[in-house]
């Protein structure tokens, strides 16, 4: 049986509160397989204690490993970055985690802000460079505190970053082949910000390997505007390292907030790491309250890259069904559930297993859908278990929709 290595980091303020469900769940998921989870304790509650940052070797330990699981780091009495820098920027500089991969999915139409908005509509992949433009570190003060203070911060991109983050998009978007027609849209600043220009050329040249792929361009500001509008015309964006961080926010925001969303820093083929976007939320840190549901997502989305397909598509499936469910969980902060409550709800939702009538279409159950449902569910575990996970991925996903859209219906008794 395969054991998987696993670095846990539970960090500062919710990230343990929603880590410990993300665990959870895992060994209730666990199946065919086994893992050997390695806590670190760095955080800004450990650099409090111990004035310890993460130290070179623990980053040689960590490309060791199979994946790293993260909750969320900052406090509010460390200076604002210094942990962040050193843990986050650690992982995704020290093991050169390029590509930020956040789907943006909306489970159910009452978690989604915008009216009439469906899940059909809000189904999306953000990829965001991860190692360059802002976040390199370069700049700093001038003459720091004096009326003539001068602040510079660089953004940097290079060919061979922006071509393997586009490359690694272009090929998201063949494999996604959303609705048999895939579509990159990728997203810049280069009127204003014209070293971006290199983006819009590299795009260019890359997408001429892809001309199955609808290639598309927006300026980062019509990109927001867009998201809102109509976020149905999105398949996946690929942009650079800060405007991926802001419009990732916003695409939380279309999913029922930042306890939604997941993401994964990954580069292909190496040691990744898995983490809900959100940050320590010190504001609710402590009161039980957060919404695990980004970190279980995570726990998913690190499952998948691990190979192990099927677990990770229960997972999706459970929060899913919650969420769709006669009782979806109320995230509604101190009048909702518990951040414990929801963990056991999707525990609970994966013992049941995909064809429970908990997940049948709202109101009561009908015989006829379960039965279709049963069998739609039998064919995809079947061609998973017959065919090649790449070479099934589109049938996989035609099924899934057909699974999800009978979830939905909604059908009299
Ligand atoms: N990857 C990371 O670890 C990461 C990411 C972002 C921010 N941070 C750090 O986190 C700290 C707080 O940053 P912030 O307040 O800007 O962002 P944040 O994501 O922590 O919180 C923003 C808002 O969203 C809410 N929120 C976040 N996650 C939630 C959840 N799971 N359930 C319910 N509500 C949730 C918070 O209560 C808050 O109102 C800072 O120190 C920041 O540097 C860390």
């Amino acid at each position: 049986m395969t054991t998987y290595n696993i670095g846990v980091i539970a960090g500062d303020g919710i990230g343990p509160e929603v880590i410990n469900e993300g665990l959870k769940v895992l060994g209730e998921v666990k199946n065919g397989f086994d893992v050997n989870l390695v806590e670190y304790p760095y955080s800004g509650a450990h650099y409090l204690k111990t004035k310890e940052l993460v130290p070179d070797r623990v980053i040689d330990e960590w490309r060791a490993l199979d994946a790293v699981y993260l909750g969320a780091i900052g406090h509010p009495k460390v200076e604002p970055g210094l942990v962040e820098r050193s843990v986050i920027m650690g992982l995704r500089m020290g093991l050169d985690l390029y590509v930020n991969l956040r789907p943006v999915k909306l489970f159910a139409e009452h978690l989604c802000p915008l009216k009439g908005k469906t899940p059909k509509d809000v189904d999306f992949v953000v990829i965001r460079e991860n190692t360059e433009d802002a976040y390199v570190g370069l700049g700093g003060f001038f003459k720091k505190g004096s009326p003539d203070e001068i602040a510079v911060a660089e953004m940097v991109f290079t060919r061979k970053g922006t071509e393997r983050i586009i490359r690694y998009a272009f090929d998201i978007a063949r494999a996604r082949n959303k609705n048999g027609k895939p579509k990159l849209t990728m997203v810049d600043k280069a009127n204003a910000i014209r070293p971006q220009d290199l983006w819009t050329r590299v795009f260019a040249e890359v997408g001429k390997e892809y001309p199955d792929v609808e290639q598309n361009h927006l300026y980062v500001d019509a990109c927001c505007m867009a998201m809102v509008r109509n976020p149905e015309a999105f398949d996946v964006i690929v942009t650079a390292n800060l405007f991926g961080d802001i419009i990732t926010d916003l695409g939380a925001m279309l999913q029922g907030g930042m306890g939604f969303a997941a993401s994964g820093n990954i580069h292909p083929g190496k040691t990744s790491m898995f983490e809900p976007i959100h940050g320590s939320a010190p504001d609710i840190a402590g009161q039980g309250i957060a919404n695990p549901l980004g970190a279980v997502l995570s726990l998913s989305m690190m499952l998948d890259y691990l190979g192990e397909k099927k677990t990770a598509a229960r997972i999706e499936n459970a929060v899913a069904s919650l969420m769709i469910s006669d009782r979806p969980p109320s995230l509604n902060g101190k009048n909702g559930m518990t951040t414990t409550q929801i963990g056991d709800a999707v525990s609970r939702q994966i013992a049941l297993g995909d064809s429970s009538p908990m997940i049948s279409p709202r109101g009561k159950t009908n015989a006829t859908h379960i039965a279709q449902l049963k069998s739609a569910i039998a064919a995809q575990e079947s061609l998973r278990a017959t065919l090649g996970d790449q070479a099934i991925e589109a049938v996989i996903a035609a099924l899934n929709e057909k699974i999800f859209a009978l979830r939905v219906q909604q059908q009299p008794v």
